[in-house]
């Protein structure tokens, strides 16, 4: 005590109990301290002028004072009375809320002896059937039907049971048969209600048809699926759900301890999705709740170790599959078969690959231990940087004639990384330029297999092909353990998959190309041998493989957190601190401190970490919070057209692709569509427009062509833009479900508004334009810009403004940045300062050396006159308000209403900008070297 007191007396603050040299650093570093605090002061350098002409602003306060007039009549208590029950709803903590929902479902009756009779007696019949009969014939091949009474004895006496087999050996399809089935012939079918987890849409319709299939019934009878914005409902009681991940996550909003489940199949959990490892923790708090659920993991044999430690050491059951014998060759075995030799021209034109630089030292040691066993030439080739992976697609056609030509019959599955791959192969497949191609072109069935592919295209692909021809189906990760193909003897595994990463530090998350684990390959290698004997082939070489990393990282250690965080508040899961680390991998806790300090901003939690209105509606949306908020004000705004293009894009991803070397052109066509507004966003909505106006015209297809542009992806694009309106719709911001409707784009033709809103939505994604210099007669300009950590960036070269100047604001938004060679902005927006203040966060008026300014997060500070900051700030106010009362009353706003003045003052501010940027003169390169 007494110490304490003393140290309090002192006025700097100095610790107590230090010594002699300790005070003198002490006080050397409260020097340095100040120095730095000092110059950071004088750091702040006051931008353009945004103080805005009397006369504008006049108009400004006529509309808030009118604004201001109707909600003094009586509005504004009930937004109170509201936002106190808002309030109330979520201070529900977790365990209030588990009690909430017991006590709501306990007089719940599960079961119903007269239909457990009757479900007795159905099943005796359908048993009996001679469609039943034979495939049930079939299905006894599977490895699961040979444990089947083991499996429901283990299930019978534990509540956890850890499931791991071989991919293919019938875990699946066959083990929520087999409980059904069960249940119902000991007469306690009515009590039966199996929900089995999918980490894809495709697996669980797919899957869901081929159980029905197998139960000789209609889809939707005992088995079904639901998946977001599409369902196959099943009966009731006694039946099996195959449901997406992401589906039963948002079942446990409405009843977290899943009354209305009896046995729970979390299925592919050695994915490590973010969404199966997130259901596991809350499985650990459900479980102790509900004595009787039953839950089912299921794991390929990948670190299944892991799964059990993390359920206290529950009881595992292994099923050995019956594989047959699979040959591995590699990359150096394929070429010496196919004595491919590759074009080093046409590759060396082709960007080269940021993990190219490790090539070299990697195969030159290797290629020594090996030189006898290989020819020379084939050494040559492998030599070749463009030689591994699916850098040539010829390379893996020209495979797939070889086998065509030298093997026996069975299909041919390849796996590639994405959608450009698939197509790509797909395309030379089709129409192959050389006669060899020409010769095979019609034998083959080729089948593309991606998650995006509309659910009739998927099912196809499961059907053996008529004689005379072989099937080749191109698929990416998604073939690798959730979707089984029987017929296939031959993988091509290019190695290469495409990953999301994320960097903490940077805070930028990425999808990027680059190896497969181990455990990928195994994997891969197994889906070869499930008829006969099989053969993959590795497009990289052993050398390779001795690099690459046993097991991929789980999803949620490269995921960004803001999503998660908020879908767990709905859960009432409210200390994200507390609950990550009960995961089986947590992520860094800076992750977490990221994620919520950017949910903070957005105005999605408020400062206490608690939900606000916006974050509810914000978290109910299937996409990133950011985007959802940009779709949310533009809704508002009525501006949905536009903007949910932007936001279609964003999420997805661009509908454009760049074939090898034609980078250049694809950048013209993008700048082309872009009409110069400086936007790579506007250009997408551009782009979706011009592409709606070549269809009505019968001209896509050239549009298409000209512009780089994937028909697929724009259609996909049109399809999620819907999927945005119905749930707007649904959640009454939107008077149509039609992202086109008159009444939800009058204001779609304002650029200045869209803009605003862009910013608003990618905020505080922001970068400032320091300098742009013209260089090499205007066909290039050299950029200095700066995020605003600090760090320096530049435009992407695919973006419309690389190499641009003369940009009448030097503040921009963007949604990516990347760092390869440089740190780059994928996609950037020019912004107005205007729509900075208005949307921006942190918003304060001063004064310094006597010049008065308005400042957004203590970041960028521009000139403004006392009068304009007043308004501005009283405008924000309002706009808050409006908000919090849209989202707690939804309703688009009424033209002519009240709350449509406060656009119409916004909109009066943001016309304005354009005025700005004639006398805004760029700062000279001198002032920059200060920043
Ligand atoms: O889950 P696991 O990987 O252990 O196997 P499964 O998905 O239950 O697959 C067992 C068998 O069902 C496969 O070998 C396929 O023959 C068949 N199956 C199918 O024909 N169509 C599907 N959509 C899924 C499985
Ligand atoms: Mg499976």
């Amino acid at each position: 005590m007494q110490r304490g007191g003393r140290s309090q007396s002192r006025r700097d603050g100095r610790p107590p109990g230090l010594t002699g040299k300790e005070i003198g650093l002490y006080y050397k570093n409260l020097a340095r301290e100040r120095k730095k605090e000092a110059k950071n002061e004088n750091k702040i350098k006051i931008g353009c002028d945004v103080s805005v002409p009397p006369g504008v602003l006049t108009r400004v306060k006529e509309y808030m004072e009118q604004l201001k007039a109707a909600r003094e009549t009586g509005q504004e208590q009930l937004d109170a009375k509201f936002q106190d029950q808002f309030r109330h709803l979520l201070s529900v903590n977790f365990d209030a809320f588990i009690e909430e929902t017991k006590k709501q479902n306990q007089d719940l009756q599960l079961r119903n002896s007269s239909l457990d009779a009757q479900l007795e007696e159905l099943q005796r019949e359908r048993f009996q059937r001679a469609d039943f009969q034979e495939r049930y014939k079939e299905r006894m091949k599977l490895p699961t039907m040979s444990h089947a009474a083991e499996i429901i004895k283990a299930v019978e006496k534990n509540q956890v049971l850890l499931i791991v087999g071989s991919t293919g050996c019938g875990k699946t399809t066959q083990v929520p048969q087999l409980l059904l089935d069960d249940s119902i012939s000991k007469g306690m079918g009515s009590g039966c209600r199996i929900v089995c987890t999918q980490p894809r849409r495709i697996s669980a319709i797919t899957v869901a048809e081929r159980v029905s299939y197998e139960r000789a019934e209609a889809l939707g009878h005992s088995v079904g699926y639901q998946i977001r914005l599409e369902s196959c409902k099943p009966r009731e009681r006694a039946s099996i759900t195959y449901c997406t991940t992401g589906i039963l996550l948002q079942q446990l909003q409405g009843d977290p301890l899943l009354h209305n489940v009896s046995v729970l199949l979390l299925d592919e959990i050695h994915e490590r999705s973010v969404e199966t490892d997130l259901l596991m923790a809350l499985l650990k708090i459900i479980l102790p709740h509900r004595p009787a659920l039953k839950v089912i993991l299921m794991s390929a044999t990948v670190r299944e170790q892991d799964f059990c430690n993390y359920f206290n050491t529950c009881p595992m059951f292994r099923i050995e599959g019956v594989m047959h014998p699979v040959e591995m060759l590699y990359l150096e075995d394929v070429l010496a078969l196919t004595k491919y030799q590759f074009d080093t021209r046409k590759n060396k034109r082709a960007r080269p690959r940021s993990d190219q630089s490790d090539h070299r030292p990697m195969i030159e040691p290797y290629i020594r231990r090996v030189r006898d066993r290989y020819d020379s030439k084939v050494l040559e080739q492998l030599r070749l940087p463009c030689s591994e992976g699916c850098a040539d697609i010829d390379f893996i056609a020209n495979l797939i004639y070889y086998i065509c030509t030298m093997k026996s019959e069975g299909a041919i599955l390849v796996f590639v990384p994405g959608y450009s791959q698939i197509s790509e192969l797909h395309n030379t497949l089709l129409n192959p330029r050389l006669a060899l191609g020409q010769r095979w072109r019609d034998h083959l069935l080729v089948y593309p297999l991606h998650s995006m592919l509309p659910s009739v295209e998927q099912q196809s692909v499961f059907r053996r092909a008529p004689s005379g021809k072989r099937k080749v189906i191109i698929s990416t990760i998604i073939a690798e353990t959730s979707v089984t193909i029987d017929d296939v003897v031959y993988v091509i595994n290019t190695g290469r998959t495409k990953v999301s990463s994320y960097d903490i530090e940077t805070n930028i998350q990425s999808l990027e190309e680059c190896w497969v684990t181990h455990a990928n390959t195994q994997q891969r290698k197994g889906r070869a041998g499930r008829v006969q004997p099989g053969i993959c082939y590795n497009l990289f070489s052993r050398a390779r493989e001795a690099l690459m990393s046993e097991v991929p990282t789980p999803e949620i250690l490269r995921s960004k957190l803001e999503s998660i965080i908020l879908s767990l508040k709905l859960l009432h899961i409210d200390d994200p601190y507390a609950f990550f680390p009960t995961m089986i991998d947590a992520p860094a806790q800076k992750a977490v401190s990221t994620a919520i300090n950017l949910l903070n901003r957005i105005e999605a939690l408020d400062n206490h970490g608690q939900l606000t209105p916006l974050g509810m509606h914000l978290a109910r949306m299937p996409i990133d919070p950011q985007m959802g908020k940009m779709i949310l004000i533009s809704a508002l705004f009525r501006c949905l057209d536009p903007i949910t293009s932007v936001a279609a894009a964003l999420s997805y991803k661009s509908p454009f692709y760049t074939p090898m070397d034609k980078e250049q052109r694809v950048d013209e066509a993008k700048r082309r569509l872009s009409q110069n507004m400086r936007s790579d966003h506007i250009m997408l909505h551009y782009t979706i427009c011009g592409y709606r106006e070549s269809r009505q015209a019968h001209r896509d297809r050239d549009f298409c062509y000209n512009n780089f542009l994937s028909k697929m992806t724009l259609q996909q694009l049109e399809r999620m833009k819907q999927q945005f309106s119905e749930l707007l719709y649904n959640s009454k911001f939107l008077t149509s479900t039609n992202c086109m409707d008159e009444s939800s784009n009058m204001n779609s033709e304002k650029i200045p508004l869209l803009r605003a809103i862009i910013g608003g939505g990618l905020y505080p994604n922001m970068a400032h334009l320091c300098t742009s210099r013209q260089i090499k007669n205007r066909v290039r300009a050299i950029h200095k810009m700066f995020t605003d950590d600090g760090r320096r960036v530049n435009f992407h070269p695919s973006s419309v403004n690389s190499g641009k100047s003369g940009f009448d604001s030097n503040y921009f938004v963007y949604f990516q940045r990347q760092k390869s060679t440089d740190l780059f902005l994928l996609d950037a927006t020019m912004v107005f300062p205007m729509a900075l203040i208005i949307f921006g966060d942190g918003v304060e008026s001063g004064v310094i050396d006597s010049t008065h300014y308005i400042s957004v997060a203590k970041t960028y500070y521009f000139k403004c006159n006392p009068e304009t900051a007043a308004v501005v700030i009283d405008l924000r106010t309002s706009l808050e308000l409006l908000l919090l009362e849209k989202a707690l009353y939804p309703a688009p706003i009424k033209e002519n209403s009240d709350a449509y003045k406060l656009i119409r003052a916004i909109e009066l501010l943001l016309s304005i900008d354009d005025k700005i940027g004639e006398d805004y003169d760029l700062m000279s390169a001198d002032e920059i070297d200060d920043i």
